[in-house]
């Protein structure tokens, strides 16, 4: 009886010892590494997170430059009158023969503001004498290019839209009466040249 007693207590010893060696038992190679992957795994995902939710996020408010700005119809120019230029949005809003469209205020050159010129009929650059006429297009000077365009969006009254074309033609309004217009300054378009 007394040695069944002390085989017992050995073998809880025995037991109790291996269970001390499991408990302080380093991280293998494998399991380091296991721990390592899992880890930058966690952060990669959690920066990726990051990542998408700030994409997602809008860069501009609305009505700030780099975001898009109303415009109300009634602040449509006349056709082939002077454009309404608007400081805080960077453009000017011009209506020629060929429709509505939306100038970004910026000299193609070297970055001075055109300003629109009544008696000439034309914007002229104040630092190296360029000019474009109403619609944009390049007249003379320096210049590489056009006037680039803000992709705009007008929406009529009965209730189709239109945008520019892929080069930034100005929209023609086919008679139809404007009910809202949407200037993106996020999204630029370069004319590609000079006509
Ligand atoms: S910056 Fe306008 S002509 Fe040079």
């Amino acid at each position: 009886m007394a040695s069944a007693v002390t085989a017992d207590v050995q073998a809880r010893a025995i037991a109790t010892e291996r269970a001390a060696e499991i408990e302080i038992a380093p991280p293998s190679r494998r399991e380091f590494l296991y721990y390592i992957w899992t880890a930058s795994l966690v952060l990669l995902l959690g920066q990726a997170g990051a990542a998408l939710i700030w994409f997602a996020l809008p860069r501009f408010k609305e009505g700030t430059f780099g975001g898009t700005f109303g415009f109300a119809p009634d602040r449509v120019p006349q056709p082939n009158s002077a454009p309404v230029t608007v400081p805080e949005g960077r453009f000017h809003v011009v209506h020629s023969d060929a429709g509505v469209n939306v100038l970004y205020a910026v000299c193609t050159h070297l970055g001075c503001l055109p300003r629109w010129n009544p008696a000439e009929n034309r914007f002229q650059c104040p630092c190296h004498g360029s000019q474009f006429a109403l619609t944009g297009t390049y007249l003379a000077g320096p210049a590489p290019r056009s006037l680039d365009r803000f992709a705009t969006t007008i929406t009529f009254t009965d209730g189709s839209t239109a945008t520019q074309n892929e080069v930034g033609d100005a929209i023609p309004l086919d008679g139809k009466t404007i009910a809202s217009v949407a200037i993106n300054t996020g999204r630029r378009i370069n004319h590609g040249s000079k006509t």
